[in-house]
């Protein structure tokens, strides 16, 4: 087991991504806390991991949400290893019809909650003396423009960016920060992609989703496990030497 008693927190573990990489930790001997907006869902999870596991109710664009979070945490397992900075949400728009309510919520969530949630972690981490790994959810859309998705695509440059400057910040205190950047995932957040795109570009609902699995050279969309290996590997030891770096687990579509 390559993550014997780690505790790591997911953030919005309890769907897609997040979900699959709590299962895939909790098979590496991880103890894994569950943090997210839907506390029914998270609960509900970590009740099926067994009772070492936590569900929590958190919301990543409150401060003192991430707070009550990293000190329930140290309170009830002692310290934290493992931080998967995953939550994050979709929205798009034309260019013309993009509001500042979808501007401040999409960073709200995508960009501040990821980097405070970091830096609450980070500062536990340091005081711990151990260091630790963080690994956040970045996007392709993070490294290109789309002509419908401005907002997204720039909330998710700056996790790269971020990745980058805390992975140089806090690699003394031997706390290795990197990202993941997915293509295209079949997770309940595409469903929501799909039906946006079929309203914006006048498509049958499915139809986008069949455009962009045809079009990954992989041969099909990505499914949430196939993040997972990614994932372990930069909460394992292996990856000590790694810093700031984003890695496309993406099928070749960003490349394509
Ligand atoms: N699915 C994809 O194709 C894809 C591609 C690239 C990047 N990503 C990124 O991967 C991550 C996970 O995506 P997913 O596909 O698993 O999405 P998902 O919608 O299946 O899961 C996201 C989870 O985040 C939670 N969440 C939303 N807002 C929150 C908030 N304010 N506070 C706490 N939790 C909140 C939701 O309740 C949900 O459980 C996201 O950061 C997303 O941007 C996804």
């Amino acid at each position: 087991m390559k993550l014997k008693d780690k505790v790591a927190i997911i953030t919005g573990g309890a769907s897609g991504i997040g979900k699959a990489i709590a299962e895939r930790y909790t098979k590496e001997g991880a103890r894994v806390v569950i943090a997210d907006l839907n506390a029914k869902a998270a609960e509900e999870l970590a009740k099926q991991f067994g009772n070492r596991a936590l569900g929590i109710a958190f919301d990543v664009t409150r401060q003192e949400s991430i707070d009550n979070l990293v000190a329930t945490v140290v309170e009830e397992a002692g310290r934290i290893d493992i931080l998967v900075n995953n939550a994050g949400i979709f929205a798009m728009a034309p260019i013309p019809e993009i509001t500042r309510d979808q501007w401040h919520k999409l960073f709200a969530v995508n960009s501040e909650g990821k980097f405070f949630t970091m830096q609450a972690v980070a500062r536990q981490m340091i005081r711990q003396g151990h260091g630790g790994k963080i690994i956040n959810l970045a996007s392709q859309a993070g490294r290109r423009g789309e002509p419908l998705v401005a907002v997204y695509c720039a909330s998710k440059a700056v996790v790269i960016s971020i990745t980058q400057s805390a992975g140089l910040a806090l690699i003394k205190y031997r706390i290795n920060v990197n990202a993941i950047a997915p293509g295209v995932v079949d997770t309940p957040f595409w469903e929501f992609v799909d039906r946006e795109f079929a309203r914006y570009e006048n498509r049958p609902i499915g139809e986008t989703k069949r455009m962009v699995s045809e079009a990954v050279p992989y041969g099909r969309m990505g499914k949430a496990e196939d993040l997972t290996g990614m994932a372990l590997f930069l909460a394992t030891e292996d990856a000590d030497y790694i810093v700031g770096q984003t890695y496309g687990v993406d099928g070749g579509n960003w490349l394509a």
